[in-house]
């Protein structure tokens, strides 16, 4: 076998080389992808709804209310300059919100994106204290107390601004 033969047959095997190992990481990667990607914050989801009630008896309901209905006068500032809580039900804003949003606000609290830097909040960050799939069965089951007008609104809403981009 002459030297160039030789040559083209080590870089035709490099290059296979190369395309296996693409291969097996980008395999490895999506079926990563998959085992992490979790379970959608559904609020027809019986179970999820179940387990969320019980995370937002434990963990909310002391600020947001039995009823989800917030602290009093919840629109208006506390002496500490802070915000009361507001209601989850469909009184508040929490609907006016896409999920991604909702979960990001609960994981990390009123901390950027969700909030200017330095805003002071009562609303703890929950990170540390819930599981990601507990922090969205207590969305779950907040979403599954939304009367139905106010899930097909919301549904519109967050179309339209999917569809405008922003
Ligand atoms: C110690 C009181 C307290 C507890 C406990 C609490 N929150 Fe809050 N939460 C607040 C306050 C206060 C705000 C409003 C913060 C602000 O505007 O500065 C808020 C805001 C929020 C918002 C944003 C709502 C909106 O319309 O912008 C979400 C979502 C939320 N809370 C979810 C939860 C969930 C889910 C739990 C339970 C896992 C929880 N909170 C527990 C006090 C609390």
């Amino acid at each position: 076998m002459d030297a160039s033969r030789a040559n083209r047959l080590t870089v035709v095997g490099l290059v296979a080389f190369i395309l296996a190992a693409a291969a097996v990481a980008y395999y490895g990667r999506t079926e990563l992808d998959k085992m992490q990607t979790p379970a959608p914050i559904d609020p027809r989801d019986a179970a999820q709804v179940e387990r969320g009630r019980a995370v937002y008896v434990n963990h909310c309901a002391s600020c947001h209310g039995a009823q989800l209905q917030g602290q009093p006068e919840w629109r208006i500032r506390l002496p500490n300059g802070r915000m009361p809580a507001p209601p989850h039900d469909e009184s508040g804003h929490t609907w006016h919100h896409p999920d991604e949003v909702l979960f990001g606000i609960t994981k990390h609290g009123l901390a950027p994106p969700y909030a200017p830097k330095g805003y002071e909040s009562d609303m703890p960050a929950f990170g540390n204290v819930l599981p990601d799939s507990d922090i969205r069965a207590a969305l779950a089951f907040i979403e599954s107390q939304w009367p139905p007008e106010v899930v097909k609104w919301r549904k519109e809403m967050l179309e339209q601004t999917r569809r405008q981009g922003k």
